[in-house]
């Protein structure tokens, strides 16, 4: 079989990251250099003056369609950590609600020399589609888009998954609940793959998995004993009641009492399996409160490894552009600027 064609949209022609939209057919090389830089940049939270200057002077752009408080504010602490201007779009009161195109609006945000931009939005390929149009000066990352794909949380959830265990190589993990509107499964899903996870287990009702989702290279489960047995991390998902077009299940208590993680539940896992959310988190619907804040939870820890994730992701971006515009400038164009 020949290799998969390279990635041209998210990586430079010497295999540099350069935009981040999706996990799925990138090389383990990357994510590993995703966690290994993340790793370096963990301290920097806990120093007095919690900055570096690896992106003084670039523009970060943050353009979210669709609410969210995780991502968008630790996207932004990562930006203000790695010294950039950052601009927070209130999408609610730009002119898109005059009628201007997202086209427009990027085309007006690119002409004030916008770096980098930072999209959630409702419709699945979104970041893509904005990646293939927008002009090649400016980095995308996709912080969520519908149900594809939301790599940065992917990367967290995997570095908290490495932190917490120190390998990825013999581990089950079990990602429990709304699989069929997860944009954060399907990326957690090709990470642990392409990182070498011995097992991951998908754990839902069959009204709430994808038909294909085999396809992806997990093992269904539809009984949650049996998805927990022996696993090392226990990954709980909420319901995504609004990407719920008809009525998937009988009550959000018959959810939980079917599918909901309480202490006793997690008996049938391995004994130091860590629990995980990407949040929020919707008590007694697919956790019991005594399960999110209790010693196997490490939810909030997530959030805080996802600051360094991120300054990750954006400097790795910004790095690989600035060596793609150096073999860029090649004797025939003496003059040519970077911008
Ligand atoms: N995990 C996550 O994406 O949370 P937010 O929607 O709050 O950003």
């Amino acid at each position: 079989m020949s290799d998969p064609a390279p990635d041209t949209l998210q990586l430079t022609g010497t295999g540099r990251l350069r935009n981040f939209i999706g996990i799925d057919g990138l090389p383990r090389a990357i994510l590993e250099e995703i966690l290994d830089t993340a790793a370096s940049f963990v301290d920097v939270g806990d120093r007095a003056i919690k900055k570096v200057p690896l992106l003084r002077g670039k523009t970060v752009i943050n353009l979210f369609f669709e609410a969210s408080t995780r991502t968008r504010t630790t996207f932004e602490l990562a930006a203000k950590r790695l010294s950039a201007d950052v601009l927070n779009m209130d999408i609610a009161r730009s002119s898109t609600s005059k009628g201007e195109s997202l086209m427009d609006m990027l085309r007006n945000l690119e002409a004030m020399s916008a770096d980098m931009f930072i999209v959630r939005h409702g419709d699945s390929g979104a970041a893509h589609y904005i990646a293939r149009h927008a002009t090649p000066d400016v980095a995308i990352i996709n912080a969520g888009d519908g149900r594809h794909a939301h790599p940065t949380q992917a990367m967290l959830d995997m570095y908290t998954i490495r932190h917490y265990k120190g390998r990825f190589e013999g581990l089950k993990v079990a990602i429990i609940g709304d699989i069929l509107h997860s944009r954060v499964a399907r990326s957690q899903i090709h990470a642990l793959n392409i990182l070498g996870a011995e097992e991951v287990r998908v754990v839902a009702p069959k009204t709430l998995l994808p038909v294909d989702i085999e396809s992806l290279g997990v093992t269904v489960c539809t009984d949650l004993n049996q998805g927990l047995r022996d696993a090392d991390v226990v990954i709980a998902l909420r319901l995504q009641k609004e990407r719920m077009d008809s009525a998937l299940l009988p009550s959000e208590s018959e959810f939980f009492r079917l599918y909901g993680l309480t202490n006793d539940r997690l008996r049938a896992a391995h004994p130091d399996a860590i629990v995980m959310h990407p949040g929020p988190i919707n008590r007694g619907v697919e956790i019991a409160s005594e399960v999110a804040d209790g010693e196997r939870s490490v939810i909030l820890h997530q959030v805080t490894f996802g600051i360094a994730v991120r300054m990750a992701v954006m400097s790795m971006c910004m790095s690989g552009r600035e060596t793609e515009r150096d073999d860029s400038l090649t004797p025939e164009r003496p003059h040519a600027t970077t911008r």
